[in-house]
């Protein structure tokens, strides 16, 4: 089963194209990796599938079903979390405001957001059982802040995979993070079944290649290679654009 399907995206802010005919086909369970230069429009590709942006033109599939004009708390409800390339915690509140306040946010704010009152305290108790999972429990009542930046991007997804998403989106879950900090958070990815499929932009090609099954590779709004590590290792069009081993290797 596809769980996510990008047919043709064009977006435009102005003159400047940022996406172009964009194509991209995730199956269900898959964990992708979506790398690329700065710039590329990883980001934006995430804003499009989150609803947070409406392409200029093509369509978004959700498990078959076209939710390019859904807004995106409906996205939400249908199961589709996402995190930040900023982390949006709240540094003086402890572990535990941050995810009521959270989860708080969902429940109120996006009204419509689940499909039943009683999934609050069943999203407290998943969050609960993922802080003990990930050794984060007896930091329950510590302020944010005081916790490793690896910690804070752990309690940004645990607040994302409390709601059981089917489609999980991480923009550069490890930007900023040391080698050791990194270690935290790709087993937490690694670990997470079928039932989620995760799509991930990263910086580091290793780390990319650590979490994802398969790698898509964008460049300036494209798609331009596709495929597991080896593949996309070989790639030679990777390599020189990606990689700017072009002049080396000309
Ligand atoms: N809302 C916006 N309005 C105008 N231009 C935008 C907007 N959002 C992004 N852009 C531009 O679109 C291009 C792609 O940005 P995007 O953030 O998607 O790249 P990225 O691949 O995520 O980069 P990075 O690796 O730096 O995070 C950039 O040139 C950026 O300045
Ligand atoms: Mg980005």
């Amino acid at each position: 089963m596809i769980a996510l399907k990008l047919d043709d995206i064009d977006v435009r802010f102005g003159g400047l194209q940022v996406l172009t005919m964009c194509r991209l086909s995730v199956e269900e369970g898959e964990k992708r990796a979506i790398i690329g230069p700065n710039g590329a429009g990883k980001t934006t590709l995430f804003n499009v599938i989150s609803g947070m942006i409406r392409p200029t033109s093509g369509r978004v599939l959700f498990f078959g079903k076209d939710i390019t004009k859904t807004p995106s708390h409906l996205r939400a409800s249908l199961g589709l979390a996402r995190t930040f390339q900023i982390t949006n915690l709240f540094g003086s509140l402890s572990v535990t405001e941050n995810l009521l306040l959270g989860l708080q946010a969902l429940k109120t704010t996006k009204y419509v957001f689940f499909k039943t009152m009683s999934s609050f305290p069943e999203m407290i108790s998943n969050a609960l059982t993922l802080l003990a999972a990930w050794g984060l429990e007896d930091k329950k009542d510590y302020p944010v802040r005081s916790l490793s930046h690896g910690e804070q991007r752990q309690l940004e997804i645990i607040l994302a995979l409390s709601t059981k998403p089917k489609i999980l989106l991480l923009d550069e879950p490890t930007q900023g993070l040391s080698t050791a900090e990194t270690a935290l958070v790709v087993p937490m990815v690694r670990s997470l079944d079928s039932s989620t499929t995760v799509l991930f932009i990263e910086h580091d090609m290793d780390v990319a290649f650590q979490m994802a099954d398969r790698i898509s590779v964008l460049c300036y709004g494209n798609v331009l290679a596709e495929g597991r590590e080896e593949e996309i290792r070989g790639n030679r069009r990777v390599a020189e654009v990606y990689l700017g081993l072009g002049d080396r290797h000309a």
